[in-house]
């Protein structure tokens, strides 16, 4: 008995431990799937913002984290550094599970958790591009290709080559976006449509193109309800922009000749922003103000006062409605802010002036429409909105000869509440006679004149084009089955094409979700990350996303900033990109792209890509192109063309006169110099810049030294040791230089030269001497002579607007 026992009691042991080792033993992914679920995959930092208030209302602040340079040392340093020291404990337990039971266990959930972590930095782990590609790859293996997002994702690093982490291999990447496309993925039939249209890697094949993006269309049509279609069009919260446009476009404000798109900024009012608001919790609003209220802080002037409060009140509320960059949507808050405003001012109405009636007039109008969609609210409420539209109605038009906004909406709960159409078309026929150009009014009148074709109303075919013109998204379809069908008999492919590509691109909540996670990890500071998502719309051919991800991999610098140091592949990829966008009519990239060319020294390319941007008449590169000719830069030096070149400019933006004249007289000198020369100084000879260096100005070598010197003196004062050895081989290059220069005969002009500065800088020094002489005497003149000086002043303003930028052109 005893021995028995004891056996039993050793067999329980034994098998304990075995079930121990065997539990051990097994996949830890179940462990690992635990953990994963506790925890936050992605924090937004958009809609956390929006919880909080803070005390700057109305300021936008765009802190988007965009780095010049890129080394892929110090992307190791920092991947190492987080695992020695910046993981959690969590995130260290987590990523051993996972690697186990990818590793040893060939456990595909685990591969693509692993591979989303290092692709997406899900959960805090650090971007590594390499293990991305190597599990995203495992795991398409051991999915068997049958997942077609992540084929999508492969395909796209095929065709970048993941920016220098493995080749580039355009055919595997068309092979993959196939397979992607074939097992039905909306982002790989609209990268390969785009390919086809614009024949990227593929021979162009605008029936492919049209066939595919027609496809996908209409899928996505079919994703909304008719309600949604025809009455109120889901309102979405855009993040279909350009990075540079956060800082005024991709050439600078004055010389950018693309409109901003970024549509949803802060709106800008008057900064008396904080005097009415005074507290504001989770949506109770305090306000501490009143018409009427005898109170002795604005007793001054209590009319402009309350211009200003409804002024700003109205675009609080817009902004709460429509959402800004950096502030989430708040329908609720901007409710409850209009309807204290209706409660607090409608009895006032009568002392209002027209523009106080406007902008009270646009509150209500505001607060009927979000009645209406139900935005924010459990459902629409038709009678409250319609209450809040006609009085918006009456106090708008009471006085004045606006039209009122609220006319459309009213028209539209007459067209499908009440369905009554003749009312509901005198409603649009009274927007139509505004200047409020809104697409929704032609398209519902397309329709409506499809109807009834008796109105007197123009071809349903253009006002459907009006409407698609005016940007709304389901006019745009429309308007693409129509020409697609061959209504008018114009039919053409690329054109229809076209309109679907417009159409899907509108859409980007179906097709494009990642465009708001690129934002968000630029605020989050995770650039490559950002820059991936970006990766993939550009591949899916957004144009902004082109602009974005190629600025991401490589920006101009500023005037007295080196160029970006940075992988040749990036450079590359970036080219390609910019390059496609200009080939999407953004003439601005495509000054961009001759500039990185002519960075790269490839002059030859340079020429070629100004001389197409300038044929779409961008001023920019038209000023270029003069520049090439100036200095015989891939070109036979011109001075003709070049002149004629920077007249040119003049026609096509006369901001820039003052620094064209400069450049014309500079150029007059100059050819003046070389004919007394016989062409020693400025002859058509090939001169300064050896090919390949950039060419650097004065000042620009002025800022050089002070920066050597300043390194020199304080020793290694950078740790870097790339920087280092780059500077040590800057170094070597001037002595080099210097050799050289030592060896030719000493004219005036080599002194000059060895000195560091080029003809060319002096030209440009004695020029800006003259503009200061020349206007030190004109004042010193018109002082004696008592001419109107206010006029002058008035001149010598709008010339300094630019007089910067335009020394710098020089
Ligand atoms: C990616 O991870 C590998 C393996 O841990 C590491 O050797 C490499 O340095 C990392 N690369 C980058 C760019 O962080
Ligand atoms: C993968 O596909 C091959 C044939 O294409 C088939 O033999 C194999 O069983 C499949 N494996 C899985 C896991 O589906
Ligand atoms: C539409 O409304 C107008 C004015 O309210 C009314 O006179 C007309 O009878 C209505 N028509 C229909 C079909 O209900
Ligand atoms: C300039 O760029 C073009 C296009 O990328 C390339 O084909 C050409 O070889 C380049 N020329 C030089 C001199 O680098
Ligand atoms: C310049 O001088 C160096 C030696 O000081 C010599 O090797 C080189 O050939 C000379 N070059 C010219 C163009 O004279």
């Amino acid at each position: 008995m005893r021995l028995k026992l004891g056996h039993l009691v050793s067999w329980l042991l034994t098998t304990c431990l075995i079930s121990r080792t065997l539990v051990k033993a097994q996949d830890p992914w179940s462990e690992a799937e635990i953990l994963l679920q506790n925890s936050v995959k992605r924090t937004d930092p958009i809609a956390s913002s929006s919880k909080q208030f803070s005390s700057d209302y109305g300021v936008e602040e765009t802190n988007l984290y965009i780095p010049m340079d890129y080394s892929l040392e110090r992307e190791e340093l920092k991947y190492a550094k987080y695992w020695e020291s910046e993981a959690t404990d969590w995130s260290r337990k987590v990523y051993q599970l996972l690697w186990e039971s990818s590793n040893n266990y060939n456990n595909p959930q685990a591969t693509n958790v692993l591979a989303n972590m290092h692709l997406w930095s899900d959960y805090g782990i650090p971007h590594n591009k390499t293990l991305a590609y190597e599990y995203l790859n495992k795991y398409n293996e051991l999915t068997n290709f049958s997942d077609s997002d992540t084929l999508f994702q492969l395909a796209v690093m095929h065709s970048t080559g993941l920016f220098g982490t493995i080749p580039v291999d355009p055919v595997k990447g068309l092979l993959y976006y196939q397979r992607s496309a074939s097992l039905g993925d909306i982002r790989a039939k609209q990268a390969l449509a785009y390919k086809y249209l614009s024949g990227i890697n593929v021979p162009r094949d605008c029936n492919k193109a049209l066939l595919l993006y027609r496809e996908i269309a209409d899928q996505v049509r079919n994703s909304y309800s008719d309600q949604q279609w025809e009455v109120i069009f889901p309102y979405v919260e855009s993040y279909n922009v350009r990075i540079p446009d956060f800082s005024e476009g991709l050439l600078g404000r004055s010389l950018s000749s693309m409109a901003l798109s970024t549509k949803r900024m802060a709106s800008a009012r008057p900064d008396i922003t904080s005097s009415f608001l005074t507290k504001m919790n989770g949506g109770n609003i305090v306000l501490q103000f009143g018409l009427g209220s005898s109170s002795s802080s604005f007793s001054s002037d209590p009319d402009e006062d309350n211009v200003d409060r409804l002024v700003d009140i109205f675009f609080t509320a817009w902004d709460d409605y429509k959402g800004t960059y950096t502030r989430g949507r708040n329908c609720e808050r901007a409710r409850k802010l209009l309807e204290f405003t209706y409660r607090e001012y409608d009895g006032d109405v009568r002392l209002m002036d027209n523009l106080q009636r406007f902008f009270y007039g646009r509150c209500l109008d505001l607060l009927g429409h979000i009645y209406f969609t139900g935005e924010g609210l459990d459902s629409p409420n038709i009678e409250l909105s319609e209450k809040y539209l006609k009085r918006s109605v009456i106090v708008i038009e009471s006085s004045q000869s606006l039209i009122s906004r609220a006319n459309i909406d009213l028209g539209l709960i007459q067209q499908f509440y009440y369905k009554n159409d003749t009312t509901a078309i005198g409603f649009y026929e009274r927007i139509l006679e505004s200047k409020n150009h809104n697409g929704v009014v032609y398209f519902q009148l397309a329709k409506l004149k499809k109807k009834y074709p008796h109105l007197k109303l123009s071809d349903p075919f253009l006002l459907m084009f009006t409407a698609c013109s005016r940007n709304y998204v389901p006019a745009i379809y429309e308007y693409a089955r129509m020409t697609e069908q061959g209504v008018n008999k114009r039919y053409n492919c690329e054109e229809t094409a076209y309109l679907y590509k417009n159409f899907l691109e509108a859409e980007e909540i179906s097709v494009a979700p990642h465009l708001k996670t690129a934002y968000a990890e630029l605020l989050n500071r995770n650039s490559e990350v950002a820059l991936w998502a970006y990766t993939l719309a550009a591949e899916q051919g957004f144009e902004t996303a082109h602009v974005s991800a190629a600025y991401l991999l490589y920006q101009l610098p500023c005037n007295f900033e080196e160029p970006p140091r940075t992988l040749h592949a990036r450079k590359l990829m970036a080219l390609a990109y910019y390059t496609r966008a200009f080939k999407q009519d953004n003439l601005d990239a495509g000054v961009v792209a001759g500039d990185v060319y002519y960075l790269m020294g490839n002059y030859t390319s340079a020429l070629n890509m100004y001389q197409s941007a300038s044929l779409k008449f961008s001023p920019q590169a038209i000023w270029d192109l003069g520049y090439m000719y100036e200095h015989g830069l891939g070109v036979e030096k011109d001075f003709h063309l070049a002149k004629r070149y920077y007249d040119q400019v003049l026609e096509h933006n006369s901001r820039l006169y003052f620094a064209v004249k400069l450049s014309v007289w500079k150029l007059k000198l100059k050819s003046w110099l070389a004919l007394i020369t016989g062409g020693k100084v400025y002859g058509w000879r090939r001169e300064d810049f050896e090919p390949g260096a950039k060419p650097q100005s004065w000042y620009q070598k002025i800022v050089k030294s002070f920066q050597k010197a300043g390194r020199e003196n304080s020793g290694s004062s950078s740790g870097d040791p790339q920087y280092q050895q780059n500077s040590q081989y800057r170094q070597h290059q001037e002595q080099n230089q210097q050799h050289h220069q030592q060896n030719h005969t000493s004219s005036l002009w080599d002194r000059f030269q060895s000195l560091g500065l080029h003809m060319e800088d002096l030209v440009s020094i004695a020029f800006v001497l003259l503009i200061f002489l020349v206007s030190l005497v004109l004042r010193v003149v018109a002082a004696r002579r008592g001419w109107n000086m206010n006029n002058m002043q008035f001149q010598v303003n709008a010339l300094g607007g630019n007089f910067e930028l335009q020394v710098f052109a020089i």
